[in-house]
């Protein structure tokens, strides 16, 4: 065991040996370490200095292969911030960085005053508003990355009741259209901020004046590759709304709904992951077969609301307009990575991928956050159109889950090729693959590092099984 430059225990895992896998090996390290702050990882130095939530699982499912215990701080961080009614804020922020460092800043926020009726800590400042549930999807592989280590530190013991908290928040509170799954309140929440698909229902909310608070984003960021100053007065109207009411989740109070088929398909597939670690608890505390009941009545539900047979891709859903939304973005690919889909739908999102609109073994070297053919497609603009690192691990997982091993090798290959070249962007041109957003960005790091063991690991397997073997892995 080694330590690192921040003093946390660095152990040592199986290097990667082959190009790509070494360069994005070496690289995901050093930038995993000079983001992590002793308890937690920054997504990056300069635009995001504080603890994201869905940033956060992302980095630990990376850092369990560098330390099972360092990954678990990393959640177990996040969740010492969350609220009593159960929700986990998108920001932890740290005390020690200046307010003016990022916008929204704590005292926007004010959640241990303004939140204080719907639980927010007393001891640490947060945001209001959430991002989706990857968490025990992630405290899941994390745990099997050292299970060991995990039962001697009674890792998902002391996590479980949290994490099922936090998904209980979502499937009650949340359920604003009254059919099961969980409705996002402000953009911010679906983690694709300026998502063509918020279009729409955010244009019924009047912005913020332009004058009346400071982007701090754009002091590090390039402003075609970020959201627009209508969005962000759009942004901060809600959010200041939603403080204003307490952050409280009483249905009909709330002037954005919208139900996304990716935050809803990480809830479910988080349910799957919760029915795993309540086997492996093994106690009457934690039932399996309910976590795993509600994973299929959830996948029924987001079949039954939010698939469209025609676009052959999962579609929003406005709860307030009572209508589904048209755009055709990514978020609408990811439940893919759910096992219990029926099998027309799965084969249908395989067929999707690889058209036309995104692209996957034709124009695009990675899965375009928008569709490619649509006027609203911007290959620069945050969530308008850029590949991200994130959705591509999910895609590339599902894609491997519904037996498309050879686009998955494929995906997982020009992934690290990108992340390598990108000097690990936080998003790159679809087609490009050309850098976007700010660099050394902490999930692009943790993402590849994970792809780049597995293609290893995976590479060992086949070759101690003879070539027979070999082959029936690759497709
Ligand atoms: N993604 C948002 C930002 O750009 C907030 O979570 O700061």
């Amino acid at each position: 065991m080694r330590h690192s430059p921040s003093g946390a225990h660095v152990e040592s895992a199986a290097q990667p040996r082959s190009f790509p896998s070494s360069l994005a090996y070496d690289g995901a390290r050093r930038v995993l370490s000079g983001n992590w702050t002793g308890s937690s990882t920054v997504p990056s130095r300069a635009l995001y200095p504080h603890q994201w939530s869905w940033d956060s699982a992302f980095i630990a499912i990376g850092l369990r292969h560098l330390s099972p215990a360092r990954a678990q701080r990393e959640l177990e961080t996040l969740f010492a911030a969350q609220w009593s009614d159960g929700r986990v804020p998108h920001i932890v922020f740290n005390p020690e960085i200046p307010l003016e460092a990022y916008f929204p800043s704590p005292d926007f926020w004010r959640s241990s005053t303004a939140g204080d009726k719907a639980g927010a800590p007393a001891s640490v400042e947060t945001s209001g508003v959430v991002q989706p549930p990857v968490h025990a999807l992630a405290a899941w592989l994390v745990h099997r990355a050292d299970p060991a280590v995990s039962a001697r530190r009674g890792f998902l013991r002391r996590l479980y009741p949290r994490l099922v908290a936090w998904q209980r928040y979502l499937t009650e509170a949340r359920d604003l259209g009254g059919h099961g799954l969980a409705a996002i309140v402000h953009p911010w929440e679906s983690g694709m901020d300026n998502s063509p698909c918020w279009d729409a229902p955010l244009s019924r909310i009047t912005p913020a004046a332009s004058g009346s608070f400071h982007r701090a984003d754009l002091d590090h960021g390039c402003r075609a590759d970020r959201p627009t100053d209508l969005d962000y007065g759009r942004y901060v109207r809600l959010a200041e709304s939603y403080r204003d009411r307490g952050y409280e989740d009483r249905p009909g109070t709330h002037p954005f709904a919208v139900e996304d088929p990716a935050f809803n398909a990480l809830l479910i597939a988080s349910e799957y992951a919760l029915a795993d670690i309540a086997a492996a608890l093994g106690d009457e505390a934690a039932d399996p077969a309910e976590h795993l009941l509600r994973a299929e009545s959830l996948t029924w539900a987001l079949v039954a609301r939010l698939w469209s047979e025609q676009e052959g891709l999962f579609l929003c859903h406005d709860v307030l307009a009572d209508e589904r939304l048209p755009q055709r973005s990514a978020a609408g690919l990811v439940p893919l990575v759910l096992p219990g889909l029926p099998r027309e739908v799965a084969a249908a999102l395989l067929r999707t991928a690889r058209g036309p609109r995104f692209g996957l073994g034709g124009p695009a070297r990675m899965v375009p956050s928008y569709d490619l053919t649509d006027g609203c497609f911007d290959p620069a603009r945050y969530w308008r159109g850029p590949a991200w690192f994130n959705v591509n691990w999910l895609l590339e997982r599902g894609m491997r889950l519904h037996g498309a091993e050879p686009a998955a090798d494929a995906l997982r290959a020009e992934m690290l090729r990108a992340a390598v070249s990108s000097n690990f962007a936080e998003y790159v041109d679809p087609c490009t693959g050309k850098a976007r957003g700010t660099r050394d960005f902490s999930w692009t790091a943790a993402l590849v590092l994970d792809l780049a063991l597995a293609k290893d690991d995976q590479a060992a397997r086949a070759g101690r099984a003879g070539p027979a073997a070999a082959g029936v892995g690759a497709h």
